[in-house]
């Protein structure tokens, strides 16, 4: 069974805790946290105060998803915050090995991200040691963009990877996840399931949920 990861991106945050509240009521697993920076990513969206915010909503795991540069500087504030994953981008990571380290030092499960231009060869010498490989599927920065089909490809051939070095690391897909395409991207092998607008820009955020649930699960 897959599990559902709602990114709070597309959340009204004057009304945070009660929009996680109605996802996890639809069956959400994890709560997704998109910490973008303005340089390693166009936007800016926000801080460990926000993820300690949307910690405290539920008793959810917290999936914090770092989309920023010289991560290493911000891990402990997001481990205090309460972050069950941190993930970081292959990309915007000079000494991949050595985050990897340093977040499961902090007791948090450790996560490398790639963007869809990034082939997944980049990622094969540090596959053995990571919790999650979180492949991209949209161009990272905002909510609500296509899902980029040549992702389902990506998914497969992690899928191989992980089967070849016997790895666990689960495999999330992030970015144009729908209730359309969400059977392909469950086929195809992925772990976990990164929503946005597709749960929150909606009237009903827990039959949102709910629906992309019944799909994956
Ligand atoms: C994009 C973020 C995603 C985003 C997904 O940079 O990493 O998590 O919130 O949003 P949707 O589901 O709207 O594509
Ligand atoms: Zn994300």
């Amino acid at each position: 069974m897959a599990l559902l990861a709602p990114s709070i991106l597309s959340a009204d945050f004057s009304n945070l805790h009660q929009q996680i509240r109605s996802a996890e009521i639809g069956g959400a697993d994890w709560i997704h946290c998109d910490v973008m920076d303005g340089h390693f990513v166009p936007n800016i969206s926000f801080g460990a105060v926000v993820v300690k915010a949307a910690k405290s909503a539920s008793k959810l795991p917290v999936d914090v998803h770092l989309m920023i540069e010289h991560a290493d500087k911000h891990l402990e504030a997001f481990a205090k915050a309460g972050a069950s994953y941190i993930t970081v981008h292959q990309e915007a990571v000079v000494h991949l090995n050595r985050t990897i380290n340093r977040i499961k030092e902090l007791g948090v499960k450790a996560g490398v991200s790639i963007n869809p231009s990034t082939p997944l060869e980049m990622i094969k010498e540090i596959a053995e040691e990571i919790d999650l490989l979180l492949i991209m599927s949209v161009n990272p920065g905002f909510g609500g963009q296509s899902f980029i089909n040549s992702s389902l490809r990506k998914i497969k051939e992690a899928v191989l990877l992980r089967k070849k070095i016997n790895g666990s690391f689960l495999i999330e897909v992030d970015g144009g996840i729908t209730s359309s395409n969400a059977k392909l991207i469950l086929d195809a092998g992925a772990d976990v399931f990164v929503a946005g607008s597709s749960i929150f820009n909606t009237d009903n955020i827990s039959a949102a949920a709910a629906e992309l649930k019944n799909i994956i699960k």
